[in-house]
């Protein structure tokens, strides 16, 4: 894991994104009341996540043994579409002279509660991971926020004894809170705003959505988890 700032390549949506108007766009019309703006359309998440499986793929070859290949871990539930995208396009063909093997692994972490951070992370291992010892890694998130739940999980894959651990994460929020562990791969760095879609959700709503977008103050209001 990086300890500077994120990679010179992410893509930097500005504080202020630009307004892609949601009627201009193909989007389920279930969801219209509650975004406010498109943050980034998801054609350019897939041409983003191309350039990244090639920038990876040519980084890890190296590092991983061609036998076991290279262990990806998919952190649900929000990483489950970039994990797809990303695994596909770096097994193919067009990405990389050399075909790397990848093992997919799934893990749960769980911490937010409508649009704040709950300070506990839970981690809920879904399968055993045993077999990441002395293993080239590389851990798929769709977003890295505070870094707590980054943090956390690096900790806990730490006592697998992994040769080599790698973090990819679509999105990086530039908060005054993040606590400076950064991912060594970034798609996009994003403003301090609640963002939804691509499989990153607001109390389980919105995965279905494909562009990734700012949600409204009436959505934050129709899906809150009310206290009980
Ligand atoms: N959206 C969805 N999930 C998140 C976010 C966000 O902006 N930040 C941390 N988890
Ligand atoms: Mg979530």
């Amino acid at each position: 894991m990086a300890q500077q700032g994120p990679q010179k390549s992410a893509i930097i949506i500005p504080d202020e994104p630009p307004v892609l108007p949601l009627e201009s766009l193909s989007y389920p019309a279930h969801y219209a009341p509650y975004i406010s703006n498109v943050v980034i359309p998801y054609g350019l998440v897939l041409d983003r996540i191309e350039r990244m499986a090639e920038e990876i793929s040519q980084d890890l070859q190296a590092s991983c043994d061609p036998e076991e290949g290279l262990h990806a871990i998919c952190v649900l539930k929000g990483g489950f579409k970039f994990f797809t995208d990303l695994t596909d396009r770096m097994q193919s063909k067009n990405c990389c002279h050399k075909s790397l093997k990848i093992s997919s692994h799934f893990i749960r972490a769980k911490s937010y509660q409508n649009d704040q951070s709950t300070g506990s992370v839970s981690i809920m291992k879904l399968y055993d991971l045993e077999v990441l010892a002395n293993k080239t890694v590389l851990v798929v998130e769709d977003i890295v926020d505070t870094g707590h739940t980054l943090s956390k999980l690096i900790e806990h894959l730490h006592q697998y004894k992994p040769k080599t651990i790698k973090v990819a994460s679509l999105l990086l929020k530039r908060t005054p809170l993040h606590n400076g562990l950064f991912p060594d791969y970034v798609g996009f760095s994003v403003p301090n705003m609640f963002i939804v879609g691509y499989a990153l959700d607001y109390n389980e709503n919105f995965r279905d959505l494909k562009h990734i977008c700012q949600i409204s103050d009436e959505g934050k209001k129709k899906f809150a988890n009310k206290p009980t």
